[in-house]
């Protein structure tokens, strides 16, 4: 399968034919302004919380694709009522197999508002089988102690931690994520986008190779192979 990065928290999985898009916040980020967002493949659109730099491009790019947006109850809701009714709602702890894999729903301590100030639910992360591997994309988030419960009983092959400090965890709380979840593959996120989440990227990676494990800062629009 094939992960393209379009800047912040933004991700594609591309696999079996699906294209899975993660909380588009690409035309209003100054970093990712070579990116088309009305050229974006997605079949599924998956949103962490409700946060302005999450779902920013959301209603763009589903109204466009059709694609189907999955995230937690009251933000399907919410663009429900905004005529993009193919949705598929969560809530926390729950799965579903989806024709791309299967898709749980999991714990993100973090807030969630939406951008007309309408409750957002609760945030949350996703936890991802496809292809005979297991992605953890944690979303916004502190660092909490049940990611060792992701551990124990999930071992990702591949995790996407935000690493920028201020409104979620930085990269000291980040490595020790990446050790509660047993995870030696980590690719950064929510970063460098604005001023309060800038970082140094060699001392990022530093703290992940003295811990054993590798971060991976991927360039905006590029791609990597898993
Ligand atoms: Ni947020
Ligand atoms: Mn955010």
């Amino acid at each position: 399968m094939r992960i393209t990065y379009y800047g912040h928290s933004c991700f594609g999985i591309n696999s079996n034919q699906q294209a899975l898009l993660f909380d588009p916040f690409i035309s209003p980020n100054e970093l990712a302004k070579e990116i088309n967002v009305d050229e974006l493949d997605c079949n599924y659109l998956l949103i962490s919380h409700g946060h302005a730099d999450h779902i920013a491009d959301a209603e763009r790019i589903a109204k466009r694709t059709n694609a189907t947006i999955v995230s937690n109850y009251e933000i399907v809701t919410w663009f429900a009522e905004k005529g993009l009714e193919k949705g598929h709602p969560m809530n926390l702890g729950g799965k579903w197999k989806f024709d791309f894999g299967t898709l749980k729903y999991v714990n993100a301590v973090h807030s969630s508002m939406l951008p007309d100030r309408s409750y957002g639910g609760n945030p949350g992360g996703f936890l991802l089988e496809i292809e005979g591997k297991t992605i953890y994309y944690a979303g916004d988030t502190a660092l909490f102690s049940d990611m060792k419960l992701i551990g124990e009983y999930n071992r990702p092959d591949l995790a996407f931690l935000p690493i920028g400090d201020n409104f979620t965890m930085g990269i000291e709380d980040a490595v020790i994520a990446a050790d509660f979840i047993q995870c030696d593959r980590i690719i950064g996120m929510h970063y460098d986008s604005f001023a309060p989440i800038k970082i140094k990227h060699e001392n990022a990676i530093e703290a992940f190779r003295k811990a054993g494990k590798e971060l991976i800062l991927m360039n905006i629009g590029g791609s990597l192979e898993l």
